[in-house]
């Protein structure tokens, strides 16, 4: 018999399925697994002062139920539940949960774990699926009913006799996606009336996993709401959507479930979880972030998020991580840079054309928003376009390299980083402007230049001028209608180089007494072509001419 390795799921018959034509307008609640999911999963487990500091820093984003561990499961779950309580650490407003399998001593120990608890969630769960029904645990649908049904009588019973504490219950058919739906929702029904408690002012919260990313986004999106549509206490139930990310796509699959009537997403952040891990919530919350939508949870200043949860999980975030990666901003290449220049330059023009605050080509949220403003959104490597160039050197140093100026100084850039086969820095970005149009090494070195008012007509020059030329001392004098044309006229036979001057661009820099003049300065070939070269003095004619003076050296160079 030729059986095949691998199937196609079978696709949901949903023939009048609603949530392809939906749009999310608000936002979900939050459950962090971090503490449980995501603990559980990482090569070395947090120590129960790391596990408080990341719990600390979960309040700080904003959530209001956190999963903490599986307090039945291991003493150091139990201690730290322990400790969360009695050193009064959990704010007023938050929940924290803890798993358990449905299992007597396992929910006894879970209790008392939990007393003295303001606000506690218990979490219990059981699988579903045909597939761990009869290859893990032998039992049948009807064992797993009556389990799941005695674990929720007895939950019910235990916190009822906690009547100080505000005990909520979710119950998880783990494997949902691989489970048989019709007899999911029965079962949950079981669930729902065994608990007996549930209202729409305090919801059972029904959590309907993913564990193991079986299926398309699509198919996800179909049982879910197959399952809101089926079950029949909806209004006093919370749908909890729990998606790990085996096929890449607990993002696609979150957002797309909650179209179809998911109230509730359990996730990581930056998607710590068991195998490929669970849903990052750091991209599901700033997705709809940028959809205008209030998430409750303030990732503005995602860069020190970072920073804490990779040292307190010893593992690093991928570079190309959305939102919170390295490089999550950043462009390289030449094209992208100079639209993003382009774009945040006429931001303004786009709140008009578009009707939003933001938008920006390539740059689809504002990166400030997350606290990333300090960074660079443009790096530059060979790549890299004059747009990107011209904006590092703006930003970074407060150098506005002229527009014609830009392929110049482009070639310069490029030349240096295919030699050095890597990304350079804005310093050496700044280095190679310094070194290459300010300072360039050559022949010619300005000694001094006297441009003198005409006593009759004082827009006429005459000029006297003193250079070295391979170290060899030369002087001419020439006049001109103008100081840099005087220059111009009496320096071309020193130099003997026929070239003209027919513009040039100022900026100045720094403020005050202290305020220096930079001048571009286009040296026009009588052979054709241009050469830039920069100048920087106290005095605008004199950096001009210091300008010319570069932009001579490197004709020299050239030839
Ligand atoms: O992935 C899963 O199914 C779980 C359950 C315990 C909810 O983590
Ligand atoms: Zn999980």
């Amino acid at each position: 018999m030729n059986i095949p390795k691998y199937k196609a799921p079978e696709p949901f018959q949903m023939p009048d399925r609603q949530w392809p034509a939906r749009t999310l307008t608000s936002s979900p609640s939050w459950c962090s697994v971090d503490l449980r999911d995501g603990n559980q999963a990482l090569p070395s487990p947090m120590d129960p002062d790391q596990k408080l500091e990341y719990f600390q820093l979960l309040c700080r984003i904003g959530f209001k139920e956190i999963e903490t561990g599986f307090p039945s499961a291991s003493q150091d779950d139990f201690d730290f539940f322990r400790r969360l309580i009695e050193e009064n650490q959990i704010p007023d407003d938050v929940f924290i949960m803890g798993l358990t399998q449905c299992r007597p001593h396992l929910i006894e120990r879970t209790f008392e774990a939990f007393q003295g608890i303001k606000k506690g969630i218990v979490h219990a769960y059981i699988a579903t699926s045909d597939l761990h029904m009869t290859q893990v645990f032998g039992t049948g649908r009807k064992g797993t009913v009556n389990a799941a049904v005695e674990a929720t009588r007895q939950i019910r019973s235990l916190a009822d006799a906690m009547p100080e504490s505000d005990i909520r219950y979710e119950f998880s058919p783990e494997e949902f996606t691989d489970t048989d739906m019709p007899f999911c929702v029965e079962l949950c029904k079981a669930i729902y009336e065994a608990w007996g408690k549930a209202t729409p002012e305090r919801p059972l919260i029904l959590n309907l996993p993913a564990t193991v990313e079986r299926r398309p986004p699509n198919h996800y999106a179909d049982m879910i709401e197959w399952f809101c549509g089926n079950f029949p206490y909806r209004d006093s139930v919370k749908i909890s959507l729990h998606a790990h990310n085996d096929q890449g796509m607990a993002v696609a699959a979150t957002e797309l479930a909650l179209l179809a009537g998911g109230d509730r997403v359990e996730g990581t952040l930056f998607g710590h979880g068991e195998r490929t891990g669970n849903v990052d919530l750091v991209t599901v919350a700033n997705n709809l972030f940028s959809r205008g939508i209030e998430t409750g949870l303030d990732f503005s200043r995602l860069s020190d998020v970072a920073a804490t949860v990779e040292r307190l999980t010893g593992m690093p975030i991928y570079y190309r991580q959305p939102y919170a990666g390295e490089y999550a901003f950043t462009a390289f290449s030449g094209s992208h840079q100079d639209a993003i220049n382009k774009g945040m330059h006429r931001l303004k023009d786009a709140a008009k054309a578009f009707g939003m605050k933001w938008k920006v080509p390539y740059l689809h949220v504002d990166p400030a928003d997350l606290g990333r403003s300090f960074e660079r959104l443009i790096r530059i490597n060979s790549q890299s376009g004059k747009g990107g160039i011209a904006w590092v050197l703006e930003e970074d140093h407060g150098v506005r390299v002229p527009k014609a100026m830009q392929p110049e100084l482009r070639e310069e850039v490029q030349a240096y980083s295919e030699e050095a086969g890597r990304e350079i820095s804005s310093e050496e970005v700044y280095s190679i402007f310094r070194n290459k149009f300010v300072n360039p090494e050559g022949p010619f070195r300005l000694v001094g230049y006297w441009p003198r008012p005409d006593s009759r007509d004082p827009t006429f020059i005459h000029g006297e001028v003193r250079i070295c030329v391979n170290g060899e001392e030369k002087t001419a004098v020439a006049d001109g209608n103008g100081p840099i044309s005087a220059f111009v006229n009496a320096v071309s036979p020193l130099v003997d180089i026929d070239f003209s001057v027919d513009d040039y661009h100022e900026q100045a820099v720094g403020k005050g007494a202290d305020a220096q003049a930079l001048a571009y300065v286009p040296l026009q070939l009588a052979g054709n072509g241009v050469v830039f070269g920069v100048g920087v003095d106290s005095n605008i004619d004199q950096a001009a001419v210091r300008a010319i003076i570069a932009g001579l050296n490197r004709i020299a160079g050239k030839k």
